[in-house]
């Protein structure tokens, strides 16, 4: 089992240059599915969760082929329609195989994703959408049994919370079916236009991604392409809060400035400078941050839920209190333990988590309890004093491409064992 080894109390300062999104790679990958073609995937992260995404097409019959951060895939001779326990276990995400799949083969099997570290994860959403889409569903001992009868056919779906999962799922499944459908309140996320966009590059027609209203106007098939994955605005933060919490500089290259729209306005609420630079940003910190009043997670364009953990990790050492309302998931605090180990004083209630800060943070023994959890630990570690020793790396290595390489290069001390 591996460590993170981190010696805090290092300034750091330098240039990142931002991995490919984890969250656009999977649904693209599954993407590539539906062609039964050749495609080129660049700006692929390497990340556990990818490579597993890339097993799931393996297993499924596609030839894949990664070299570096380019990933090739062949779907024509896929034709499998199931999806291995072992491979629905270790991500829960490979439910964004399920679209795909029907629309490619008529069927699909897998096993109920279950719960999961953040919590309850239903898939009410998916199963809805997909039945209005045509799609016949059973569940029994835990398997999901799926078959199209009549074919896929358009629909108009409303969701009731606009899922990133289920809204993918839907455009994916939609793309080729018969007729348009229309998705009101679908998810908004910088991932769900990236999908959209390497879609429409293999020939769907889908407009509104990116807004609460999506169109999807099915056609007759799809071809393989070459599609460029968009920088991972969750590692960026990641990184911003890692930098800021030591009263550093970094300059982050290759980012899109305007999907961090809700979390610049905090690190300058928190006293740090941040200016952009075309598909860069500059951030300068403090010796001591601010506390930053109400931090509340929502949809986007709102606060990313991904992003609370690393910045409540940086601002545990703020001056004064601060309040965060997380609105997305049941357990997304369970990096707090760890954090109160290591001096920090957080007061937990339900949804909503007050940081009282404080001017230190000292080392300790602790463990990853999820991936964005793991990386508040890393942030932590990085400011506090003495030697912090962090397992579970499994969760952090799902999220963050060589972490402990990053932040080497600028001047942490930071080994894995
Ligand atoms: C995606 C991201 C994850 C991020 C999350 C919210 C990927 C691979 N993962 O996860 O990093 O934290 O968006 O931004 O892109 N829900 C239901 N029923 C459903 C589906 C979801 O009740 O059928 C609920 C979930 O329990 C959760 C909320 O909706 O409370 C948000 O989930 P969703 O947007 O679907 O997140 P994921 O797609 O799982």
């Amino acid at each position: 089992m591996s460590k993170l080894i981190i010696e805090g109390g290092k300034r750091l300062c330098g240039k990142i240059e931002v991995q490919g999104a984890k969250n656009s790679a999977l649904p693209i990958l599954a993407a590539t599915l539906l062609t039964g073609d050749s495609s080129v995937i660049h700006n692929c992260p390497n990340l556990s969760d990818v490579n597993i995404t890339l097993n799931i097409l393996r297993y499924m019959g596609c030839e894949v082929k990664k070299d570096g951060a380019t990933v090739y895939v062949d779907s024509k001779c896929a034709d499998k329609y199931d999806i291995p326990d072992e491979l629905m276990h270790a991500m829960r995400s490979s439910i964004i195989f399920l679209g795909p799949m029907i629309s490619r083969f008529g069927r699909a099997r897998l096993t109920f994703p279950g719960g999961c570290e953040l919590g309850p994860r239903p898939i009410d959403l998916h199963i809805m959408a997909l039945r209005l889409l045509g799609v016949e569903i059973s569940e029994k001992h835990g398997v999901l049994e799926c078959s199209v009868p009549d074919g896929l056919h358009g629909a108009k779906i409303s969701l009731s919370f606009p899922s990133v999962g289920a809204t993918e799922n839907i455009i994916l499944a939609a793309c080729m079916a018969k007729g348009t459908t229309i998705i009101t309140n679908a998810a908004r996320e910088p991932e769900i236009v990236d999908l959209a966009d390497c879609l429409n590059a293999f020939g769907a027609r889908i407009t509104g991604a990116g807004e609460g209203v999506v169109i999807i106007d099915g056609v007759e098939r799809l071809s393989g392409t070459m599609h460029t994955i968009i920088p991972d605005r969750i590692a960026a933060a990641s990184y911003m809060a890692a930098v800021a919490a030591t009263g550093g500089r970094v300059l982050l290259d290759h980012v899109i400035p305007s999907h961090l729209g809700s979390i610049i306005p905090v690190f300058e609420e928190s006293g740090c400078t941040v200016s952009q630079r075309g598909n860069a940003i500059l951030l300068d910190a403090p010796t001591r941050l601010h506390a930053v009043s109400f931090l509340r997670t929502m949809p986007y364009p709102g606060f990313p839920t991904d992003a609370q953990p690393p910045i409540m990790a940086m601002l545990a050492t703020a001056r004064g209190t601060g309040i965060f309302v997380e609105n997305i998931f049941e357990s997304r605090y369970k990096h707090v333990c760890a954090l109160e180990r290591m001096g920090a004083k957080i007061h937990l209630e339900g949804k909503v988590a007050v940081v009282e800060g404080v001017p230190e943070l000292y080392a300790a023994k602790v463990a990853a309890p999820d991936l964005r959890g793991g990386a508040a630990l890393v942030v932590a570690g990085l400011r506090a004093s003495g030697v912090t020793e962090i397992t579970g790396v499994n969760f952090i290595e799902r999220g963050y491409e060589d972490i402990e390489l990053v932040l080497s290069e600028l001047g942490a001390s930071i080994k894995k064992i």
